[in-house]
């Protein structure tokens, strides 16, 4: 049905998008959505526009849609949500968020979006704040974390890496079977055990690059690392957290990490290994 409020300011959805969605929905009967597209905050300080488009215009139209169809919603935010005005350490869950990049502006934004749909629509928004996903199926795409997803395919592949920020850039991150946990422990929590919705701090560890690459050469003594910054990407690093606090996760829905950083680099090494092995082999 449509909904009051679908033009004027919000002219730029695409309401051939909205309708997709919306058709999907209803075809499979869906009653959870996912929403976890979005534009990364390295190439959203190239393409701007296309970030604020992308990120805004497809949480809108999801937002919609769940209004519509009674959907609760997942939508990760992150890191970046935070600035350079934010306290940077143990980052507290309520907190400044005044970010300096795109990516950040459509996060904190994005917050905000979902929190009103909530309290405004009864829509059922829960969200993260994801720090660097870390995973040896998904390639990294476009974002300022995903060094420590490079850094295992180069240690594997050539035993060296060149790293695009400094070697003490420190940052939160997260291996992947940690983020789906997050996501589903959060959706399946009880609704009235949370005081905040859109979005939790969660984290898993952080470390910096030095300290990845000596993680890495407890395994491979051999692995090499030399930095080459680059400006753009160093920037947005600097402007983040050091570490945040996810205590609010922990008290109001549970949320515990399996993998810290010995743990997670032991099993990316094996699963890369088995993996390019394979490819090499033309599997
Ligand atoms: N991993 C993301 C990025 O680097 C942060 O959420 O853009």
């Amino acid at each position: 049905m449509p909904q009051k409020g679908n033009s004027g300011p919000f002219e730029f959805v695409d309401v051939t998008a909205q309708r997709q969605i919306d058709v999907a929905v209803r075809r499979h009967g869906i009653d959870t959505i996912y929403h976890l597209a979005a534009i990364l905050s390295a190439v959203a300080e190239e393409k701007p526009h296309v970030a604020w488009n992308v990120n805004m215009g497809g949480l809108y139209r999801t937002l919609e849609v769940a209004r519509a169809n009674r959907c609760a919603v997942f939508v990760p935010s992150s890191i970046g949500a935070f600035g350079p005005s934010t306290p940077r350490e143990e980052t507290p869950q309520d907190t400044v968020q005044r970010p300096t990049t795109m990516y950040g502006v459509t996060k904190a934004a994005g917050e905000l979006l979902c929190d009103y749909y909530h309290t405004r629509f009864e829509v059922d928004t829960r969200g993260v704040r994801y720090p660097g996903l870390i995973s040896h199926v998904a390639l990294p795409g476009g974002g300022t974390t995903d060094y420590a997803v490079e850094i295992f395919y180069e240690a594997i592949k050539h035993g060296h890496f060149t790293c695009y920020l400094k070697p003490d850039t420190r940052l939160d991150m997260m291996y992947m079977p940690d983020a789906v946990k997050a996501a589903l422990d959060l959706m399946e929590a009880d609704p009235d055990r949370l005081v905040h919705r859109n979005a939790f701090n969660v984290t898993a560890m952080n470390f910096t690059p030095e300290e990845a690459a000596e993680a890495i050469r407890r395994h491979l003594p051999e692995f090499r690392i030399e930095y080459k910054v680059d400006p753009v990407r160093q920037r947005i690093a600097d402007s983040w957290p050091y570490s945040i606090s996810d205590a609010a996760a922990r008290e109001e829905w549970g949320w515990s990490p399996d993998y810290d950083l010995e743990s997670m680099t032991e099993e990316m090494l094996r699963s890369l290994r088995r993996k390019l092995s394979v490819e090499e082999a033309g599997g």
